[in-house]
C-alpha cells in the first residue's frame, strides 16, 4: 500500500493507496539497504538449514526456521518471503515504483479499480527486460559493507555477543556455495543472519507473508549496521539499545541477558555493532 503518489495521481484527486475495506492487520515497514544480497543468494540451502532447529531439540529457547516458498528457502524480505533477487527486484519495480515489466505487465489498480485516464501515460512494460537485468545484476554486485576496526573493546563486544546469545540468530557468517561468478563462489559472508524465521513475541508482530507469520521474521542481517538510523522491520527503535530491549519471543533470554550486563560490557558490546 504506498503512501505516496505521483503528480498526475495527485491531480486526478488520489493522494495515498488505501486500504481495501475489512483489513485485519497492518504491518509497516521501512527501506532495507541491498549491500551483499548478492551473496546471501549465493548462501546454499544446506548451510541456512544447519542452523535451523524448528523444534528446539537443542533447548536453547530459540527455534529458527526456514520459510520455505515455491523457489526454495526465502532470504529476502522482512520475513523472507522471496527466495532470489530476481523475484525481489522485479517486484520492487512494480510493488514498490509502480513501474511494468515483462514479467509484471500489469499494472497496479487502487483499491481494486484500475488507475484513472490519463494518470499513466507511458505505455508497457515501462521498464525493458534489458534494464530490468540490468538493476537485478547490479544489486547483485553491491559489496557487503567492510567492517571497521573498533579496538579491544570491540574484540571483546564480538564475544559479548555470542555469550548473551545474539549470535545464536544473528550468525556471523554463512559461506556461499559453488557459484559461476568467481567473486561469488565459496566466500565467506559476515551478515549476522541465519536467514531464518523466528518468532520475536506479541510486541513486534503485524502480518503473515507466506508461511510466516505474524510474530515472525527473518533475522535482520546486521552487515552496515552503523549506516542506519532507525531500526526494526517497522523503524520504531532510533538507537541500537532501543531496537535489543525490543527484542521478544525467542529472543528474550538473550535480551534479558543484555540487559543484565555490566556499563563496562555493555559499552563494548555496542562499540562491537558500531563496526558493522
Ligand atoms: C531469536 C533470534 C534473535 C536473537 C537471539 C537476537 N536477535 Fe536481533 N534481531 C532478530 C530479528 C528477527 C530482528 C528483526 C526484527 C524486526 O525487524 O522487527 C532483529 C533485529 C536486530 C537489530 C535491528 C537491526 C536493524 O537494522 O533493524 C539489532 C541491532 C539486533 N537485532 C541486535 C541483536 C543483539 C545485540 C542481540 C543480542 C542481545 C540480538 N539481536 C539477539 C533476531 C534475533
Amino acid at each position: 500500500m504506498q503512501d505516496s503518489v505521483t503528480p498526475l495521481l495527485r491531480e486526478a484527486g488520489i493522494t495515498k493507496e488505501p486500504l481495501p475495506p475489512g483489513v485485519t492487520g497492518v504491518g509497516l515497514r521501512t527501506t532495507p539497504d541491498l549491500f551483499g544480497f548478492g551473496l546471501l543468494e549465493a548462501v546454499a540451502e544446506h548451510e541456512i538449514l544447519r542452523h535451523a532447529d524448528p523444534d528446539d531439540r537443542d533447548h536453547d529457547g530459540i527455534s529458527g526456521r526456514p520459510h520455505w516458498t515455491d523457489d526454495g528457502i526465502g532470504r529476502f524480505g522482512r520475513k523472507g518471503q522471496v527466495s532470489n533477487l530476481t523475484d525481489f527486484i522485479t517486484d520492487a519495480w512494480i510493488y514498490e515504483q509502480g513501474i511494468t515489466s515483462e514479467a509484471e505487465p500489469d499494472e497496479q489498480t487502487i483499491a481494486g479499480e484500475p488507475l484513472p485516464d490519463g494518470v499513466d501515460p507511458t505505455l508497457d512494460p515501462e521498464i525493458s527486460e534489458e534494464d530490468l537485468e540490468a538493476s537485478i545484476r547490479f544489486v547483485q554486485f553491491l559489496a557487503p559493507p567492510s567492517r571497521v576496526h573498533g579496538g579491544m573493546n570491540a574484540v571483546r563486544g564480538a564475544r559479548v555477543f555470542s555469550e548473551i546469545g545474539c549470535a545464536s540468530c544473528h550468525v556471523p557468517a554463512l559461506r556461499t556455495d559453488r557459484h559461476p561468478i568467481r567473486a561469488m563462489s565459496r566466500k565467506k559472508v559476515f551478515a549476522y543472519t541465519d536467514l531464518l524465521l523466528h518468532d520475536m513475541g506479541e510486541e513486534l508482530s503485524d502480518i503473515c507473508n507466506g508461511e510466516a507469520l505474524p510474530s515472525e521474521f527473518r533475522t535482520e542481517p546486521l552487515m552496515g549496521l552503523r549506516f542506519s538510523t532507525i531500526y526494526m522491520h517497522d523503524g520504531r527503535a532510533t538507537t541500537i539499545e532501543q531496537a535489543i530491549e525490543m527484542h521478544g519471543g525467542e529472543a528474550t533470554g538473550s535480551r534479558d541477558r543484555f540487559l543484565e550486563l555490566s556499563h563496562r560490557k555493555r559499552s563494548q558490546l555496542l562499540r562491537f555493532l558500531e563496526t558493522l
